[in-house]
């Protein structure tokens, strides 16, 4: 999610989870041509499975950035068929490639070719539709078309994106969710793998959606309230739920090398603020890691820091 996951996220969620499939923010391809790849495309091999998720329309920059992204060793590279914001509109890309299939094969077609020689496999992150596509013929001529591209796996986004009149946030709350549009295209193609998307919170719903789709993805649940990644992990697969405060000690060693290479704190602290959320005490250790991480020289101490006016807020409730 742009802006907001970032290696650092990704490596926190894997101690989390430690079987769902991750996903960089979107990267544009020329940015992944051009740019500084070890600050956008590094990752720790502890964070895999990780997907890239690549933005863009153009199929020669589309196979180059594939190609960058496979050879590195991500193990998906993501079309990204869903976002709605303007910026990448006049970009031509984003959800508006809703309305291209044709294009979006060529696209599909022209990554596939770029990593048949890595183990990478292409997939496509889309909407239910835009603008006035109402209508599931759309959705399933869309996909249809991608499909005889090479495309098997399909994550849908259950909302429609209005390209025009509301806000990137707006376009993920105001149009109503559809899941029973993405249920029907997985009866209707049995051979694509479905992954549904959009306002899945906790493992009671993961698992209702998993009676209809082949996988499930969540966005904000997941950056706000990591732990969910745990027990939706933990109920899939039948293990039992790590202790947050064990998760936190995994992720010290990880702090301090990050923060021996010159990276900040605030950097990493700030993904897992939510660890506690809906716990007595979440507030204390938020508020503490909120204000005391941003300092130059701030360290592990902070965390700790953090904790210990948890358990103070615990033990005066406790009083
Ligand atoms: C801040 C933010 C950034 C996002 N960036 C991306 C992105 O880079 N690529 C993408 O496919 N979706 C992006 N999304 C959309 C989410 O992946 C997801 O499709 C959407 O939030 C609905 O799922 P949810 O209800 O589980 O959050 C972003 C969402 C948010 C809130």
């Amino acid at each position: 999610m742009m802006d907001w996951t970032d290696r650092h996220c990704r490596y926190f969620h894997r101690l989390l989870s430690p079987h769902a499939l991750l996903y960089t923010e979107m990267v544009t391809a020329p940015a992944v041509i051009h740019g500084d790849r070890a600050r956008l495309l590094g990752f720790d091999p502890a964070e895999q499975p990780v997907a890239l998720q690549l933005g863009g329309s153009d199929t020669g920059e589309l196979a180059a950035a594939a190609r960058i992204g496979a050879e590195l060793g991500y193990i998906e590279i993501n079309l990204n068929v869903g976002c709605p914001s303007d910026r990448v509109q006049s970009g031509r890309f984003g959800a508006c490639l809703m309305r291209e299939p044709a294009l979006v094969g060529d696209c599909v077609e022209a990554m596939r070719d770029a990593v048949a020689h890595t183990r990478a496999a292409v997939t496509v992150k889309c909407r239910i539709g835009v603008d006035d596509q109402d209508e599931y013929a759309g959705l399933a001529e869309f996909v249809d078309k991608v499909h005889a591209c090479g495309c098997n796996v399909f994550i849908v986004h259950a909302r429609k994106a209005w390209l025009q009149g509301l806000s990137p946030k707006e376009n993920r709350e105001v149009p109503p969710l559809n899941y029973e549009r993405v249920y029907r295209l997985k009866r209707e193609h049995p051979q694509l793998a479905i992954i549904i998307n959009g306002g899945v919170t906790s493992a009671a719903e993961t698992r209702e959606h998993l009676r209809h789709v082949d996988g499930v993805m969540l966005g904000r649940t997941a950056y706000h309230e990591p732990y969910r990644l745990a027990e939706i992990d933990a109920d899939l697969f039948g293990t039992s739920l790590p202790d947050r405060d064990e998760v936190l000690a995994r992720l010290h060693p990880y702090i301090e090398a990050h923060l021996a290479r010159g990276d900040r704190l605030q950097h990493i602290s700030r993904h897992i603020l939510g660890l506690y959320q809906g716990l007595p005490g979440a507030r204390a250790y938020r508020r503490v890691l909120s204000e005391r991480a941003h300092c130059a020289d701030a360290g592990w101490e902070v965390v700790e820091q953090a904790l210990a006016a948890r358990r103070g807020e615990l033990r005066s409730r406790a009083a």
